[in-house]
């Protein structure tokens, strides 16, 4: 019999497999406890029981009230409903018509914001970044105006790992009455959050990046914060997310999200080890390699790099072909030969861009998956060279 050889799964920044024990919490609300939330009955009033459990879960966790939450279908709708409601709020509200982004975030908010731009004729000012894809929040300052509609700074970088100064950049839009959103999609997963301390007016988050089920996140929003909503039917969500409310993600996003915030210290801790160990281990043992994003101020889970005269698709292959499931920038782009914006954003040439990787860990991961993986990439990275 031939051995089966094994799978090392590299990728947890794409997704994340799902915690046992949140599978245990959702099972009964599939096929007993299974009535419409908006149902008088008891079927309805035990659904709506437990969505609003989680809502008060997940409002402890960050340091908000429950009516704040919004529940959405993931950590792109979240990002819709920020931007293009706050957008069409406040152009309705006030006439504002500036939108202040930085370059490096999350394509879901990239994308809603050209679309207000292209479409509804909104205005998009980039913020700069450093060449960690950090933005310095006295380049927020300067560039706040009395017609800007909201400011959107990604907390933790899907592609790059590099955590924004947040709070300083919250307490500046505050202090000028402009509302602060900022994508957590993959912050929520390895740091605390409290929405007061760091001034968040809306916070995107999305439960597959913290062993939840895909398809369920969350968008906090600050009380006196006005948003038009973007699915309009029943009166779900305070009027300002329509439609059945999914009951048994709901409940497995909150128990996915309590597990994670309470283990944070130590998964963290286990987790900077484990990838500071990689990180060196890829810088020391592959020539022309270089580390993207901030060397420290990171996600403790994330390593990326660019290797000069490499193909990033190509050594994704080659990779997987050897038993290791990594990215090249973020999963939504994989397969995609242009080079990533994040990438040219922090000033890296079109073709270094292109050779880039991005290792992500997650609970499971072991020191010996690290081994072997620095086992094979030095070899794997000169194949490539040899194709190119
Ligand atoms: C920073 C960031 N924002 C938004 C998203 C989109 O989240 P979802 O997959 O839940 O739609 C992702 C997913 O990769 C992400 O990393």
């Amino acid at each position: 019999m031939m051995e089966q050889k094994k799978r090392i799964y590299l990728d947890y920044a794409a997704s994340t497999p799902m915690d046992e024990r949140v599978i245990q919490i959702m099972l009964p609300y599939f096929a007993q406890i299974f009535g419409n939330s908006s149902s008088v009955h008891f079927g309805g009033q035990a659904a709506e029981a437990a969505i609003e459990q989680a809502r008060k879960t997940i409002a402890g966790l960050i340091n908000a009230d429950p009516e704040e939450i919004i529940f959405t279908s993931g950590g792109t709708e979240s990002d819709n409903l920020a931007i293009k409601g706050v957008a069409f709020a406040r152009r309705r509200d006030k006439g504002c018509n500036h939108l202040l982004i930085s370059p490096v975030e999350h394509p879901a908010v990239l994308q809603s914001a050209r679309q207000l731009s292209e479409v509804f004729g909104f205005e998009i000012e980039y913020l700069p970044v450093d060449s960690f894809g950090r933005v310095d929040p006295s380049e927020v300052a300067v560039r706040l105006r009395p017609d800007t509609a909201l400011v959107s700074v990604i907390y933790g970088n899907n592609e790059i790992g590099t955590i924004n100064d947040i709070a300083s950049i919250g307490n500046l839009c505050r202090a000028k009455g402009i509302p602060f959103h900022t994508d957590a999609v993959q912050a929520a997963a390895h740091l605390p959050i409290d929405v007061v301390r760091e001034s968040i007016d809306l916070l995107s988050i999305g439960s597959h990046k913290f062993y939840g089920p895909k398809g369920v996140g969350v968008l906090y929003v600050r009380k006196g914060i006005h948003i038009l909503p973007m699915i309009t039917g029943g009166a779900h969500e305070n009027n300002l997310r329509a439609g059945t409310h999914n009951t048994p993600y709901i409940v497995g996003l909150a128990e996915a999200f309590r597990l994670t915030q309470t283990e944070l210290a130590q998964r963290s801790a286990c987790m900077t080890l484990i990838r500071d160990m990689l990180i060196k281990g890829v810088l020391e043992k592959v020539s022309g390699a270089h580390l993207t994003g901030h060397p420290s101020e990171r996600l403790p889970n994330h390593a990326s790099f660019v290797f000069e005269g490499v193909d990033g698709n190509t050594l994704l292959m080659m990779l997987d072909v050897a038993g290791f499931a990594c990215s090249s920038g973020s999963a939504c782009k994989s397969g995609t030969p242009k080079p990533s914006e994040v990438l040219l954003a922090i000033g890296l040439s079109p073709g270094l861009a292109l050779g880039s990787l991005r290792v992500t860990l997650g609970v499971d991961t072991s020191e010996e998956d690290i081994q072997s993986f620095l086992g094979v990439l030095p070899s794997l990275v000169e194949k490539c060279r040899s194709l190119c």
